[in-house]
């Protein structure tokens, strides 16, 4: 079935057969599965946590990306994706902690000692937890009850915060590869283009100042 149908809070669009949110977050936590899987049965490489670590972070910055595309989808395309948006900046969020937690585990072995010097030392470790510090509120505060208790337009203002996360995301992708290939030069640009999308929109959408009687 595709049709017009009304979704959460947003103007009418052209909204994609409607599915239960549940089968987003289901369909989303395939590469998950699909990763430990072949972790587990050794399909990983030659260094299988180094490949589980990165897939985890490239599968963070996609789903980060997939939110931030709903808004310019909904008001260039008129599709409508906004009851979805939610479980999408979700399981970026848990694809960070699952990132976070092979970083930490796998990787580090919680030697908090070598967790802090790599903090310190390596600016793009310093980048991705000041990124992860900041989806922290942001996930916190996806529910109801949360816009609720802080009001529509302090909770707007919090969830700007993604814009800055994204930004966060690409720089730490850029810096861990320390050279120029093009696949995070790639992720970079798709951020600029949807921040930069937003940037003009509220450009064009500020009234011009009035003029005053000579
Ligand atoms: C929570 C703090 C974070 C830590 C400690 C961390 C750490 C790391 C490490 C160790 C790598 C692999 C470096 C290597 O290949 O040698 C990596 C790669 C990466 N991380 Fe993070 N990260 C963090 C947060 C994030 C967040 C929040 C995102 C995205 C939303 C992210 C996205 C990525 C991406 C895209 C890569 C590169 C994947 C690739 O090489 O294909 N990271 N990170």
């Amino acid at each position: 079935m595709v049709g017009r149908v009304s979704v959460e809070g947003a103007k009418k669009g052209f909204a994609l057969p409607q599915v239960p949110k549940i089968l987003v977050y289901i369909v989303g936590f395939i590469p998950a599965v699909w990763l430990f899987y072949a972790g587990i049965t050794d399909q990983l490489g030659a260094d299988p946590m180094r490949y589980l670590e990165q897939a985890l972070g490239l599968w963070a910055l996609r789903f980060l990306i997939a939110t931030l595309t709903v808004t310019p989808l909904r008001q260039l395309f008129n599709v409508n994706l906004l009851r979805y948006r939610r479980a999408i900046g979700l399981l970026s969020f848990y694809y960070a902690a699952l990132h976070l937690t092979t970083y930490l585990v796998l990787d580090q072995g919680l030697d908090m000692a070598a967790i802090v010097a790599d903090i310190v030392k390596r600016p793009y470790i310093t980048i991705g937890m000041a990124t992860f510090v900041i989806l922290v509120p942001l996930a916190v505060t996806s529910n109801n009850a949360a816009i609720r208790r802080m009001g529509g337009q302090a909770w707007a203002r919090l969830h700007k915060l993604v814009y800055l996360a994204a930004i966060g995301a690409v720089l730490h992708f850029i810096l861990v590869v320390k050279s120029w290939p093009t696949e995070p030069l790639v992720y970079a640009a798709i951020v600029a283009v949807l921040l930069g999308y937003r940037v003009v929109r509220s450009q064009m959408k500020k009234p011009s100042p009035r003029r005053r009687p000579a």
